[in-house]
């Protein structure tokens, strides 16, 4: 594996507000994904692998649920993996260790690692099941891997509203020409089975229009399929129609991701 998949960074064409996107996809959920991952099983002195951490808005949140562990964030892209330790408030006593790499291809040994996390990153990644693979090799027996992802069968918009079914239809086929997989939380429990995880569990959490700020929701849902097809969509117009829409009461909207998690047998 030599590329990011359905997610190459350096090749969108609005950096700056896909790092925003990211920025605020974090900010959004912090304090429910606290909740998500403490119940995963991350734990204070844990040492911790995140995989994919972008420019590193999450990482500062496993730093601060394992304040006494250690921190491995793997990122291929240079440019993201650069931006990780000013995003990165307080690192891990026993230190934060930024790694240039794939997910499929650890620079880590056997059993090493506590606990695993890898957020909106199998979706992007072609063959997600050498990473999971990968992800079981270097955590110690006992260790925790914590997936999040998407599904767009868990994407609803009441009343439907055509552009939108477009948008997400293009950029299923382009992200899938690219390796990439829009229905890939439907299909992790069965990775992690196949991986040798053991007390596999899928979780779907979903949020409303009703929740979250419209925008948030909105570029969590549309931002990085907007930026995938480019030009050929109105994406402002479509965001403006659809906000004025959730703020009359005329329409709800809604999305879920999966959480699975897995266990290595001690
Ligand atoms: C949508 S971003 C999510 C970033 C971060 N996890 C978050 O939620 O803010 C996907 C990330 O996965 C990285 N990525 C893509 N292919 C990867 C691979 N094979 N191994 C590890 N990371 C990969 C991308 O470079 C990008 O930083």
């Amino acid at each position: 594996m030599t590329s990011t998949g359905s997610y190459d960074f350096d090749a969108l064409n609005d950096a700056a507000f896909q790092t925003e996107r990211l920025r605020q996809q974090a900010m959004a959920v912090r304090g429910i994904e606290a909740s998500i991952l403490r119940s995963a099983g991350i734990q204070a002195g844990h040492d911790v692998l995140e995989i994919g951490s972008g420019p590193g808005y999450v990482s500062d949140l496993l730093s601060e649920l394992a304040p006494d562990g250690s921190l491995h964030a793997v990122e291929p892209n240079a440019a993201l993996l650069k931006q990780l330790p000013e995003n990165v408030k307080k690192p891990p006593a026993r230190g934060l260790h930024p790694h240039q790499a794939y997910g499929n291809a650890l620079p880590l040994a056997d059993a090493s690692i506590d606990f695993g996390y890898a957020r909106f990153v199998l979706q992007h990644v072609p063959g997600p099941q050498a990473v999971v693979d990968e992800v079981f090799r270097v955590l110690r027996p006992g260790g925790v891997f914590c997936a999040v992802d998407s599904d767009d069968g868990l994407v609803i918009f009441h009343p439907e509203e055509p552009r939108v079914t477009e948008v997400m239809q293009s950029a299923q086929a382009v992200q899938h020409t690219q390796g990439g997989d829009r229905f890939i939380g439907r299909k992790l429990p069965g990775m992690m089975r196949h991986a040798g995880f053991s007390n596999v569990k899928a979780r779907v959490m979903s949020l409303t229009s009703t929740e979250l700020p419209f925008g948030v929701l909105f570029n969590i849902l549309l931002g990085y399929k907007a930026s995938l097809l480019g030009e050929s969509v109105d994406a402002r117009k479509l965001y403006e129609d659809l906000a004025a829409d959730v703020a009359a009461g005329r329409r709800l909207v809604a999305a879920g991701v999966f959480i699975v998690s897995g266990q290595k047998n001690v």
